[in-house]
């Protein structure tokens, strides 16, 4: 007879407690659009009458010598300690006979790495997953079920069994940081608001032709020169009814090679994955204002100091290429992320064009124009990206001319590149600009907003988003990984002002790409929605007031 292992063993005991939770109420199935206001909506969820009544002495309970339990046992603990005032006992000891929370991890493939299953009794709740990710998402859950008491003495959560799991692998929140610097309180603050909606993505745009914030040892002038600009101009510099003013103050800042990996783990502890960007082959004013040898004119310009793209545009040498991966070895020896984002978009090819030596090149490799160089060029990194373990992803432009063979595309000029790609068998990323970009106002009325690119997208929308486009086959829709928010900051040079633009938005894009397509429906959501408004002034984040 075949022994049993330790995690089969764990298995059967975790589905003996399930059962046992389960039998000490007995579960109705009650509208999910009673209960507290969860975001996003578990996939199921009963409810029975009664409460758990969590006090002070509440122990949270994990398993002997389990590290990684204990922190998210911590996390927890910090959660209730905000919306209570209570600092629980968390102890690996037996668990006790009532007044308990434990967590716990076992065989649960069904409900996948990120999924996990809450039962609870007037005696305990228990919390398990088959993964450490499902167990810090059913902790988040466990947290919104909480409502304190009016005599502030205790706190209650109804009798609940859940199993809930993601609908998508990712779901993205971006941040550019080369318009402007956030430092990394502001950064581990960000990623605190997203991992509070279970969004597992933090795509960090770390290097544009307005800053370069990443450190990259092997060139340092990158942060001392590309980090920098003299100035920033005011307003819409394309607005045309007045002249152009720039505001005289000197902005910038990186990040060291430390405080990345700092947030890196403090992202991970979040179950969040940081996938780093580094543009290429456009938008690289900064790091030419760094080292001009990597342009094609040869001038030495300066860090950009007004919006809109700027035609400065990376070289076609070896040394270039050299250059790009090394900054990629050191980005890759930091970022344990399986993605690496290269950029790709909006890179204008006048100075290609304009350039006899770029243009002999390009006959030298038998190219037919400039969108294949791009291609070649996206190719030579993926190669590069590939070599060392890791996959290459870019904006829909890097479909242009070609697309490298293993490359996923991040679909933002709408749906058709995400429609493109995965018709080619890539995997995608959707993120369009109609739905997904929360630099653009969240009303109409753009007097009473803080200042924003333009646009116009409304909470609303932003919750009415299919990722999976209709005109994807089955086989074709398994390449839509998920969807992603992205916050670019030409406009947005304060925390709280990132924090307006991304609340309550970002709750609607954790909806749609957690709870299945069928259950989303916007009236409950808004009505949930209040909930988590009070959360966030708990938390003490800025929003966008609901209307
Ligand atoms: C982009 O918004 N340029 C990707």
């Amino acid at each position: 007879m075949k022994s049993l292992s330790l995690k089969s063993l764990s298995g059967i005991i975790l589905t003996f407690l399930i059962i046992m939770m389960s039998n000490c109420s007995s579960p109705k199935n009650q509208s999910v659009t009673d209960l507290p206001g969860i975001i996003p909506l578990p996939v199921n969820m009963q409810v029975s009458d009664g409460q758990f009544i969590l006090t002070p002495e509440t122990k949270i309970i994990c398993p002997a010598g389990n590290d990684e339990i204990r922190k998210i046992a911590d996390y927890l603990n910090q959660l209730v300690k905000k919306s209570t005032g209570f600092q629980l006992i968390i102890s690996d000891s037996e668990k006790p006979g009532k007044n308990f929370i434990s967590l716990q991890t076992g065989s649960l493939p069904e409900t996948g790495t990120e999924g996990y299953i809450i039962k609870s009794n007037r005696k305990g709740i228990l919390i398990s997953a088959d993964q450490p990710n499902g167990l810090f998402y059913g902790a988040i859950t466990l947290w919104q079920l909480l409502k304190v008491n009016s005599n502030g003495n205790s706190a209650v959560m109804p009798l609940v069994q859940i199993t809930d799991m993601p609908r998508f692998q990712w779901r993205g929140a971006h941040l550019d940081v080369g318009r402007h610097f956030f430092d990394t309180d502001f950064i581990k603050k960000y990623i605190d608001i997203i991992a509070l909606h279970k969004i597992n993505v933090f795509h960090w745009h770390l290097t544009d032709d307005q800053g370069w914030r990443i450190e990259i040892k092997k060139y340092p002038l990158l942060t001392e020169v590309g980090a920098w600009r003299d100035e920033t101009v005011i307003g819409h510099p394309w607005a045309g009814k007045e002249p152009i003013k720039y505001d005289g103050i000197k902005h910038g800042g990186f990040y060291t090679q430390d405080e990345i990996k700092e947030i890196i783990d403090y992202a991970a502890d979040r179950y969040i994955t940081i996938v780093p960007e580094i543009e290429m082959p456009g938008h690289a004013m900064a790091a030419i204002a760094s080292y001009p040898e990597l342009g094609c004119t040869g001038e030495k310009v300066k860090v950009r100091t007004t919006w809109g793209i700027s035609p400065y545009i990376y070289n076609v040498d070896e040394s270039t290429f050299r250059f790009l991966e090394d900054v990629l070895t050191e980005v890759i020896d930091l970022f344990p992320s399986g993605y690496i984002h290269i950029g790709g978009d909006e890179a204008i090819k006048d100075q290609w064009k304009g350039s006899k030596k770029i243009q002999q090149q390009i006959k030298d490799l038998g190219l037919k124009d400039e969108r294949e160089l791009q291609s070649y060029f996206i190719k030579r990194m993926e190669e590069f990206i590939n070599s060392k373990g890791r996959k290459l992803i870019g904006w829909d432009e890097i479909l242009e001319g070609g697309l490298a063979p293993n490359a996923t595309v991040m679909s933002w000029r709408g749906v058709q590149g995400g429609i493109e790609a995965a018709r080619q068998g890539h995997d995608v990323v959707m993120t369009p600009t109609t739905y997904c970009y929360l630099d653009y106002y969240q009303s109409k009325n753009t007097d009473k907003e803080p200042l924003a690119i333009g646009g116009y997208l409304p909470l609303d929308t932003v919750y009415s988003y299919e990722p999976v486009p209709s005109e994807l086959s089955a086989d074709e829709a398994k390449h839509v990984l998920g969807a992603q928010v992205n916050v670019w900051t030409e406009f947005i040079a304060a925390p709280e002002h990132v924090e307006y633009m991304l609340l309550p938005r970002l709750a609607a894009l954790a909806e749609l790409t957690w709870t299945p397509k069928e259950m989303k429906d916007p009236d409950d959501f808004k009505k949930r929605l209040e909930a988590q408004v009070e959360r966030y002034k708990m938390m003490g984040w800025n929003y966008r007031p609901l209307e």
